[in-house]
């Protein structure tokens, strides 16, 4: 679906978490169109007459009801501003925005992998992949027990491994620390979090092939046909796709705002080429 201007309006607002809201919008344009791994942009007020549009994940859509949500932190003026509206409030939402999350149609293992408010750039995966039969496991990973994500909020279906920093819940550690027990089982990894975590799970891919003896797709599917770096094709292919953030400006590709650094030299634009990026597209190592 193309991109569009869509006038949205709050059908709920439920803080889940302290400072973490999930609020859910009747957007039946929204809620048909987009893929997993799409975002939209926002306009909020702050109540000093400053307008701004924020970029957030399409967290979930319902296509029978036309309401998608997003899972959002207060962290400044705008998402506090988002906290204080009612039921019945219209906002307009850019979107859908970016390119999706690509699934080979042969992957039965998804592998998902979140850090925090990574969540919400990895919970419509998890939908649509239960939908289409596949298997999946979350590996979630958050500094303590007061921000971890309620099982109840994900599908039953889906096999939710939790790492905390300190233990209080789950395995003590980082949730890259889980990902070894996993690796094998997955045909493919789907990944958000702090771009310090997607750079490790990127170094962690970049070591399975030779882990594994071969990557476990990668002989049926390479088929010596190499496919343009960035392409679905490439990214079906890829074991890991992180989806990744950056502060953005216009969200359509003009302002380069929000650029980070591929392999081969070439700025991406983190709204346009991404947010979800192959994990050997991108020059960890850059810093941007
Ligand atoms: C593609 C994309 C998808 C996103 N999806 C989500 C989502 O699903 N849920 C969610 O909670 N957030 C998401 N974000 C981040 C979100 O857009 C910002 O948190 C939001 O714009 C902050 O707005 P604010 O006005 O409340 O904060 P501001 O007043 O703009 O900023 C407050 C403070 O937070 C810092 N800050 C702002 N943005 C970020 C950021 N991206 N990362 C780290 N620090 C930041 C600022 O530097 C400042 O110190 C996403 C960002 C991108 C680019
Ligand atoms: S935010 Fe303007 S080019 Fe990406």
């Amino acid at each position: 679906m193309t991109m569009r201007l869509v006038t949205s309006e709050l059908v709920e607002s439920r803080e889940i978490l302290p400072g973490q809201w999930i609020q859910s919008f009747h957007a039946p344009a929204l809620a048909n169109g987009s893929r997993a791994g799409q975002f939209v942009h926002v306009r909020t007020g702050d109540y000093s007459g400053f307008v701004l549009r924020r970029p957030f994940s399409i967290n979930t859509t319902d296509v029978a009801t036309g309401v998608i949500t997003i899972h959002f932190r207060t962290i400044g003026r705008g998402t506090e501003w988002f906290t204080r509206l009612r039921p019945g409030d219209t906002i307009d939402m850019l979107g859908p925005l970016g390119r999706p999350f690509e699934v080979d149609p042969r992957s039965r293992h998804l592998l998902l992998i979140a850090g925090g408010l990574g969540m919400a750039g990895v919970r419509h995966l998890a939908d649509e992949a239960i939908r289409d039969g596949r298997q999946v496991t979350l590996l979630f990973g958050a500094s303590g027990a007061r921000d971890v994500y309620p099982s109840s909020l994900l599908p039953d279906e889906v096999e939710y491994v939790i790492a905390t920093d300190d233990g209080s819940v789950g395995r003590r550690g980082f949730v890259t620390d889980l990902v070894p027990e996993y690796e094998a089982w997955a045909d493919q990894a789907f990944a958000c979090g702090p771009a310090g975590m997607l750079a490790a799970l990127a170094r962690q891919a970049a070591g399975r092939r030779q882990r594994m003896g071969v990557a476990k797709l990668g002989r049926k599917r390479g088929g010596g046909r190499t496919d343009a770096l960035g392409s679905p094709a490439a990214r079906r292919k890829a074991f890991l796709q992180v989806s990744m953030e950056q502060n953005m400006g216009c969200a359509v590709g003009a302002c380069l705002g929000c650029v980070v650094m591929s392999v081969t030299g070439t700025p991406q634009r983190v709204c346009r080429e991404g947010p979800v990026f192959a994990s050997d597209e991108i020059n960890w190592e850059a810093g941007w």
